[in-house]
């Protein structure tokens, strides 16, 4: 094998520690397959209250204690902890970067009272990712590449681009920016960017400055040496319109050479209805017979009559505009109307909890509803549904869907993203569709959509063979993070 490459990952979330969504499968995911095929990668995190010391092994690295970092005029002390990733095959390290006051916090980047983003959340990621630097200086370690994800990591890219761009440590060391959510880009008021230490000249349009403010997404993309988003229909779409690129449109378009798209893969290991030990029967596409067990758990768990001719539709879910509830809500009398029962499970926005909760009093045989995060609901969900629901008005890739095509829980998702990377629909093509699909965001399409799931599902032979093509489809990471190690490989060749 040729030589073995190192890799800094650098992420705000990582299952099991931290997660608010997809971000957080992914960044733990991905490293441990790039591990399993003979990469030194590390990772390393803000150490948020959720990161326990005892439940994770973690211990403290005594040269990396206290290290004053500088945001604005002030001076405060970050250390950085250490413990393990592991699963059957590999060990992947990870970094915790810690300062209590600025993480040990309910929720990672919201206050849950006001449901507002904590206001010092510029102080928060200054801070993290002159942290990071910091680390790597403090443990003279050379990666090859520094992998950012997100608003939360943008910032690096910047600082290694101007304060440290002289600094031996890094002259060979290329960074990758992947993004997974556009909608999401850490603005800033300009006196957040004063904080950064990033040299004035910065501040304009060619820079950080966005609309008179400070944008850290774009602090990545601007100064990143490569650019990934998680599908390659969402590559096209972040540069198509303001719908999909946020106003960062422009600089989508003008980077798209710089950038590529690469659909996110699931881990088997924890997606996979043969062994998943948080659901009350396994099975597999050769004992779909079973998968009604979970059903009736599924059911019982909200109560709501078990009947095997009522196809469950499940939704797991950020309550958020991006995933198309809105939709629902336009048609929810027809919908309630339908042959059906509805499961959600979610948070996030005030106003989609209510819909749901009222939803479900109101239809009670019909509708279940939790309001919260729950993985191992999540899990009784994709294993009890026979549908799973997912009408994005944009999704950059979704692992939900993914997760429903392993448990043979076909979806019906709207066209956009990894939605349409990875879904095939089952009225156009018979013989190989997985689910449904519909393209134009509106609810007469969902409505439509959902209909035909309906009809489908009474031919039960065709369901079954549906089931069986969904179940079968190999969305491991194995092949996506070959895309991304050629992708460092390609870099590092450049001069
Ligand atoms: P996004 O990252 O936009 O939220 P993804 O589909 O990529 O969407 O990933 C969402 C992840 O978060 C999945 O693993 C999903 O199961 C999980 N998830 C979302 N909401 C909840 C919830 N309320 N409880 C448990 N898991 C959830
Ligand atoms: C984001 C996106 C989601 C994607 C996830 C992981 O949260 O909303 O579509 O699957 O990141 O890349």
């Amino acid at each position: 094998m040729a030589k073995p490459l190192s890799i800094l990952f650098v992420s705000s979330e990582v299952v099991p520690f931290a997660k608010t969504g997809g971000l957080a499968d992914v960044s733990a995911a991905l490293p441990q397959v790039i591990r399993e095929l003979g990469h030194d990668i590390r990772i390393i995190m803000p150490k948020f209250a959720a990161v326990s010391d005892r439940k994770f092994k973690i211990h403290d690295i005594k040269r990396l204690t206290d290290m004053p970092i500088q945001i604005g005029d002030r001076t405060l002390l970050g250390s950085v902890k250490s413990s393990f990733l592991t699963n059957i095959k590999t060990k992947v390290q990870v970094y915790f970067f810690s300062n209590d006051e600025l993480y040990c916090r309910s929720d990672l980047y919201v206050d849950p009272n006001t449901k507002k983003a904590w206001p010092d959340n510029d102080d928060r990621f200054i801070f993290f990712c002159r942290g990071v630097i910091q680390t790597l200086l403090l443990l003279g370690w050379r990666p090859d590449i520094i992998h950012l994800n997100d608003w939360q990591t943008g910032l690096i890219a910047a600082l290694l681009k101007t304060e440290y761009a002289d600094e031996p440590l890094f002259k060979n060391t290329k960074v990758v920016f992947t993004v997974h959510n556009a909608a999401y880009q850490g603005i800033f008021p300009k006196a957040s960017f004063e904080k950064t230490g990033l040299p004035a000249k910065m501040f304009k349009q060619e820079g950080v400055e966005f609309h008179g403010e400070m944008n850290l997404l774009k602090a990545g993309l601007m100064y990143a040496d490569q650019i990934t988003t998680v599908s390659p229909t969402y590559a096209r779409e972040i540069r198509s319109s303001e719908d999909y690129g946020f106003g960062l449109e422009g600089v989508f378009k003008r980077k798209a050479r710089k950038t590529v798209g690469i659909l996110n893969g699931m881990d088997t290991a924890v997606w996979n209805p043969e062994i998943d030990s948080l659901i009350p029967q396994t099975y597999s596409h050769t004992s779909l017979e079973k998968k009604q067990e979970n059903k009736k758990a599924l059911c019982a768990r909200f109560k709501l009559p078990f009947d095997p001719r009522i196809p469950v539709i499940g939704i797991v879910s950020r309550l958020a505009d991006q995933k198309g509830f809105d939709l629902i809500k336009e048609k929810l009398v027809d919908i309630m109307k339908m042959n059906l029962q509805l499961v959600v499970l979610g948070s996030g926005e005030k106003h989609y909890e209510e819909l749901f909760t009222k939803t479900a009093k109101k239809f009670k045989k019909k509708v279940g509803v939790h309001i919260g995060f729950d993985e191992e609901l999540a899990h009784l969900i994709e294993a009890g549904s026979d549908m799973f629901l997912m009408p994005s008005k944009y999704e950059p890739c979704g692992l939900n869907q993914m997760y429903s095509l392993r448990y043979g829980t076909l979806p019906i998702v709207r066209a956009t993203g990894g939605l349409a990377d990875s879904v095939e629909d089952l009225d156009e093509k018979p013989k190989a569709g997985t689910g449904f699909v519909f393209t134009e965001y509106s609810a007469r399409d969902l409505v439509d959509a959902m209909q035909r799931a309906l009809k489908a599902y009474e031919d039960e032979k065709l369901w079954q063979s549906a089931m069986v093509r969904a179940m079968k489809k190999d969305y491991s990471w194995d092949s996506s993070a070959r895309r991304y190690i050629d992708v460092y490989k390609k870099l590092l060749k450049k001069k």
